[in-house]
């Protein structure tokens, strides 16, 4: 594998996150630039979900550091990273039932989730037009009345996804999206993220080969813990450890 070229906005240096004496994380270096998509792959238990978690301060890494925008954030807590712009959408969505459309994404402005009280308060002309041009972008502006639990799960993923747009988040850890969709749900969450890129920093982790081929962005595998490899698609996906360790498995490499 190639040095690593120092990035600027997330930095992940000589982090291990040991849960009961297994090392769950085990990385030298992982690095994302200002408005870059990253794309990291790997098998289950690769510890996708823990660099997350290590990034979002859900877990504090046993050593190393995490540096975000030239914080270090190492010991900092999930709310305070959260505040700094750190924002996340977990493997199954994570939408308030009960409310509407609208309303969960009124929730999502930047600051209501700390001020409940102020949840039916009046956002700004600004933010409403926000809110709705996002819901017209994610199809869901005809139902923006109804409920979050009458939408369908691909529905679920773009309200969630409209959230972390609205919330002012500039940092996104986005936890397998693709999950459950069908090819034409999968091509509109691309497209999103897509979108998201350049005015935002996005990690996306996802096993749909498919899906990660339409972003077209750098890739990173994790294996045990550790990088693999690190490049475009192409390069990540004939790297003979990558499939002796991940494609290999029946992960097709397009
Ligand atoms: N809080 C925890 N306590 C104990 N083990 C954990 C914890 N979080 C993750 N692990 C273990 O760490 C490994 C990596 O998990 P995870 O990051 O969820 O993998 P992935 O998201 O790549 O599938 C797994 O073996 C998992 O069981
Ligand atoms: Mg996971």
């Amino acid at each position: 594998m190639s040095t690593p070229v120092r990035s600027d906005f997330l930095q992940i240096e000589g982090v291990t996150a040991v849960f009961d004496g297994f090392k769950a994380l085990d990385v030298s270096y992982f690095g994302v630039d200002w408005g870059d998509l990253r794309v990291v792959i790997g098998p289950n238990g690769a510890g996708k979900t823990t660099l997350c978690d290590v990034i979002s301060g859900k877990t504090k890494p046993t050593t190393g550091k995490v540096v975000i925008d030239e914080k270090d954030v190492t010991r900092w807590r999930d709310t305070e990273i959260s505040a700094l712009g750190v924002g996340r959408k977990f493997q199954t969505p994570s939408v308030f039932d009960s409310l509407t459309v609208y309303e969960n994404m009124e929730l999502a402005l930047p600051g209501r989730r700390r001020a409940w009280q102020n949840l039916f308060g009046r956002e700004t002309a600004e933010q409403r037009d926000r809110i709705l041009a996002l819901l017209e972008r994610t199809h869901l502006i005809g139902r923006k009345d109804h409920l979050a639990r009458d939408l369908s799960h691909g529905q679920r993923q773009w309200l969630e996804i409209s959230m972390l747009m609205v919330s002012g988040a500039r940092l996104l850890l986005v936890d397998e999206p693709a999950a459950g969709l069908t090819d034409t749900e999968t091509a509109l969450t691309a497209d999103l993220l897509l979108e998201l890129k350049g005015n935002h920093t996005l990690i996306v982790i996802e096993h749909d080969m498919e899906f990660v081929r339409r972003l077209g962005s750098r890739v990173t595998c994790l294996c045990q813990g550790r990088v693999l490899a690190d490049g475009t698609l192409d390069q990540v996906s004939s790297d003979p450890q990558v499939i002796e360790a991940y494609l290999g498995r029946g992960k097709a490499g397009r």
